[in-house]
């Protein structure tokens, strides 16, 4: 358990989530990219990479990535950026930004932060990009009108994250899912940690629903697409 709630973290809300959920990612920092890799088949890479063509990303963007986590949307949005793009990780997990600042160029900016109030001012980047994070934030709107502040005119934003898949497979892709992703845990030796990306991809909004948050925020032409069986969904916008 969360030794400051002794709640399981994906039964938190407000405060008490932002503890739990950051004290779980300091537990599981040194092998979250080892799980994600087998989680995914590897496909997380594909997914920001996809993430990076979606938005559009140019030369010379200054990009924030938001719960940047261990920094591969940072490598992925500097492939894209180059030398002479600026790019900015956020996360409020220390642990996650000590793996995160040795896989990164010196010039990618850290910074330790909280999602639902960026210490950036207004209009600062071209794009915003979150991986995974969405789901873990303890207020979706105010994380929503805080990117759609700090964005410029004509600034886009793309959210990766789980979702429930739906259609004729998804009992069974749910099923595979609840079943995998806690024996994961177990060999991990991290069965809390990993129970929760299950509970709390139940818990979080559907596709529809996280369309409608974007566009209550102010962002439009939202669009969604699902992958890996619908378990995963890309969701993006602009602020015109
Ligand atoms: C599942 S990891 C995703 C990491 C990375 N974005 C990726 O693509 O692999 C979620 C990250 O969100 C961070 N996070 C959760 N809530 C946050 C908040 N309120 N403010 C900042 N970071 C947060 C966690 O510390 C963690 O590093």
């Amino acid at each position: 358990m969360t030794p400051s709630t002794q709640i399981p973290p994906w039964q938190t809300q407000g405060d008490q989530k932002r503890e739990a959920v950051r004290d779980m990612f300091a537990d599981i920092a040194p092998t979250y990219d080892l799980a994600n890799s087998i989680m995914s088949a590897r496909g997380h890479y594909r997914w920001r990479e996809e993430a990076c063509t979606l938005i559009n990303l140019q030369p010379g963007d200054s990009v924030l990535d938001l719960c940047c986590g261990t920094g591969d949307f940072l490598q992925a949005a500097r492939k894209r950026v180059g030398i002479q793009g600026h790019l900015v990780g956020l996360d409020y997990c220390g642990p996650m930004l000590d793996v995160a600042a040795k896989k990164l160029d010196p010039e990618t900016q850290l910074t330790l932060g909280d999602a639902t109030f960026l210490p950036f001012a207004n209009e600062q980047f071209n794009a915003v990009t979150v991986g995974w994070g969405l789901r873990n934030v303890p207020d979706l709107k105010a994380t929503l009108t805080e990117v759609f502040r700090v964005l410029k005119t004509g600034g886009r934003f793309i959210s990766v994250d789980m979702s429930q898949p739906t259609g004729p497979i998804a009992p069974i892709s749910r099923w595979a899912y609840h079943i995998s992703v806690p024996l994961l845990g177990r060999i991990l030796r991290q069965p809390e940690a990993y129970a929760y990306l299950p509970k709390s991809t139940e818990k979080f909004v559907s596709r529809e629903e996280l369309k409608a948050a974007f566009e209550a925020a102010g962002f439009k032409n939202v669009q969604f697409k699902s992958r890996f069986f619908g378990n995963i969904a890309l969701h993006w916008g602009i602020k015109q």
